[in-house]
């Protein structure tokens, strides 16, 4: 995808954010700014955030895929196979508290095996202590008006998590959490 990107568009945010967001692949406007989620898909976001009361400066945004495919078609299971190392390293340097999945490309990637996100989003995997929120992708919204309003029942379910979870840190965060509806996976492939 090199021959093909403008730029890589790696993430941005603070690396001691402890909130991470995960989406699919950098488009058209990500691409040519090198910053993602900052096309239409991510003036959605960045509403849905400041709805429950998150900036942008606040969060570490980044992608599975870290270059935008060719025509923003779906990626290939080998392209996110070759940048799953590069979120795997920020994961551990960001050490996020929870991780929003935005989509069902990042679901697979980050927790396969849970279901589908029709069925899983709005939900909380606790894997290692971190809490893994899978929710529509913005972009999903903007194509299906209807999934606006379970958009924004996700992210406020986020929020009312994150208020348990970062007020009482000394808690132990799966007390707080629902239990996820699958066992879970000896090893994850992100962390
Ligand atoms: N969609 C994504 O998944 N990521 C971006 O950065 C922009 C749109």
């Amino acid at each position: 995808m090199h021959a093909t990107r403008t730029q890589a568009v790696p993430g941005t945010g603070p690396v001691d954010a402890e909130i991470m967001i995960v989406g699919e692949a950098p488009g058209f406007t990500e691409d040519v700014q090198g910053k993602p989620f900052v096309g239409p898909a991510g003036k959605l976001l960045d509403t849905l955030l400041n709805q429950i009361g998150l900036s942008r400066q606040q969060v570490f945004i980044t992608n599975v895929l870290k270059c935008r495919p060719p025509q923003n078609r779906d990626p290939m299971p080998n392209e996110a196979e070759t940048c799953l190392p590069y979120l795997r390293q920020q994961f551990a340097l960001v050490r996020p508290k929870a991780v929003l999945i935005l989509g069902r490309h990042a679901l697979e990637r980050m927790l396969p095996g849970v279901g589908s996100i029709s069925r899983v989003h709005g939900q909380i995997f606790m894997r290692s202590g971190v809490a893994f929120m899978p929710c529509y992708h913005p972009a999903a919204a903007l194509h299906n008006g209807s999934l606006v309003a379970d958009l924004q029942k996700d992210f406020d379910r986020v929020r009312d998590f994150l208020d348990q979870l970062l007020a009482k840190p000394a808690e132990p965060a799966a007390k707080t959490a629902e239990p996820a509806s699958e066992p879970e996976p000896e090893q994850l492939p992100l962390i």
